[in-house]
């Protein structure tokens, strides 16, 4: 069954305005739909509807310059569009397994208030759930299918890039319940110049969280190399290097260093673990990508303990404290850990972020936040997160462990990455001037 290609543009109602949501409103907006935004946060909703990004994400300020985004509290206002975006957070548990209360309510909400309208709606889970989850927790309270349809659409965003990544995106998968709302919700993506996979609901929930396990299993992959390389003196980035040329490797997620943070990779990593074993299947691979991930951290201390012994009353200073550069986002960053272990050693942390201060400090609100350069006042620094204002600081007569491979501090008197060395150059033979041969190949 085809749709009606003169279809007009429709509206389009994302519920749930965190990074994925919002990215997703103010994306199609540029794409020239008409975009209602519903959440549950007054301020947020505010800010938005005076066209601020209430997150620091690179590019959405201005692009919401660009765009009219209504937001609002009042969810009754889905009526007025005729596809819905959920994009409300997964928490994980402990148990690796999802808090789905962010999905639930609004879907909950949202088979109410359909059940007032009588033309066609789409419902499409953007939010991130486990294989299975569409089918058996979302569909039951969307019966009618003649009247509403169902599809899952997960993102692939990257927090820092989200609207390019929204904008350009490397395939749109649609898993859909049947064969019209994959129709509705390719329609919508025609303007997009890529790839379009179609398949059924767990399919697509599938393809989300295998590609960013995969993700995550390089980057344990190459921690653990980098691990062996410490052992023998060798540096992992340029084992990295010479490997990503093969185009089966390739170059990226392949950066070692202190893991991988953020809301997404460890939380999608262990959510399928848990999956995995509620079906009777043992992860261990899955299991042994965390695993890695956790002990990183304790690697980077207890580097630090061979050139400081005692910890108690020295104080470290630590550059970093956001999961990644570009954003303000400090979820499950490697200096929760970092600071953690370092607390417990009572030494005493001064600690910097170019963007991420006020959102550690809600987490950490002992410890001092100082500018970079005070931060490199202590007895030891430790970098955690690769800004590029880091790689413009004076590491000279200081005691170095790097995280995150900043190549400024390996002039540093004492220097130690997590998985490598001082000279980590690698350079390809047909450079032919000696700066060229000083820049690295892998970034
Ligand atoms: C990730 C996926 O990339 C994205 O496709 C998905 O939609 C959401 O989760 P994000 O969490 O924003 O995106 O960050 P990403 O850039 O993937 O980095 C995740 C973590 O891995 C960061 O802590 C980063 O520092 C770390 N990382 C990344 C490495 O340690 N080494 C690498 O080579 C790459």
């Amino acid at each position: 069954m085809t749709t009606n290609n003169k279809q007009k543009r429709g509206v389009i109602s994302v519920i749930g305005l965190g990074v994925v949501g919002l990215t997703t409103a103010v994306g199609f907006a540029l794409k020239g739909h008409r975009v209602i935004g519903i959440d549950i946060d007054p301020a947020k909703v505010i800010s938005i509807n005076e066209g601020i990004s209430p997150i620091y994400e690179r590019g959405l300020s201005q692009a919401m310059k660009e765009v009219k985004i209504v937001a609002t509290l009042d969810f009754e206002q889905v009526l007025k569009s005729d596809i819905s975006f959920l994009c409300g957070g997964t928490p994980g548990q402990a148990d690796g397994s999802l808090d789905l209360r962010f999905v639930q309510g609004p879907v909950g909400q949202l088979a109410q208030v359909l059940k007032s309208k009588d033309s066609y709606h789409l419902v499409v889970v953007r939010s991130t759930v486990v294989p299975g989850t569409t089918e058996a927790v979302i569909a039951p309270n969307f019966p009618d299918t003649e009247r509403i349809g169902l599809c899952v659409n997960p993102e692939f965003l990257r927090e820092g890039t989200a609207i390019e990544d929204f904008l350009n995106p490397s395939r749109i998968v649609i898993g859909e319940r049947d064969d019209k709302s994959g129709d509705v919700l390719c329609q919508l993506y025609a303007g997009f110049n890529t790839h379009t996979l179609r398949t059924n609901l767990k399919t697509a929930e599938m393809i989300k969280y295998a590609s960013n396990s995969y993700l995550a299993t390089r980057i344990s992959f190459i921690n653990e190399i980098g691990n062996i390389c410490k052992g023998l003196g060798i540096n992992v980035y340029d084992v990295a290097s010479g490997m990503g040329y093969d185009e089966r490797i390739g170059h990226d997620y392949l950066r070692a260093g202190v893991g991988f943070g953020g809301f997404c990779l460890p939380k999608d990593v262990a959510a399928l673990a848990a999956k995995a074993k509620e079906l009777g299947y043992e992860s261990r691979l899955l299991q042994d990508v965390l695993a890695i991930n956790e002990e990183q951290p304790r690697k980077m201390i207890a580097l630090l303990k061979k050139h400081v012994p005692d910890l108690k009353g020295k104080v470290i200073g630590v550059l970093g404290l956001a999961f990644k550069p570009d954003t303000d986002d400090v979820r499950k960053s490697k200096a929760i850990d970092v600071i953690e272990e370092l607390l417990k050693e009572q030494a005493q942390v001064k600690a910097h972020d170019p963007q991420a201060m006020k959102n550690f400090a809600k987490l950490f609100p002992d410890i001092e936040y100082v500018t970079a350069e005070q931060a490199l006042d202590s007895d030891a620094v430790l970098i955690l997160t690769a800004w590029d204002k880091y790689n413009r600081l004076d590491y000279r007569g200081k005691i170095v462990i790097d995280g995150r491979r900043v190549m400024r501090a390996e002039e540093a008197t004492v220097y130690e990455g997590i998985g490598w060395g001082r000279n980590g150059y690698t350079y390809t033979c047909e450079s032919s001037d000696v700066m060229a041969k000083l820049v690295p190949v892998l970034k």
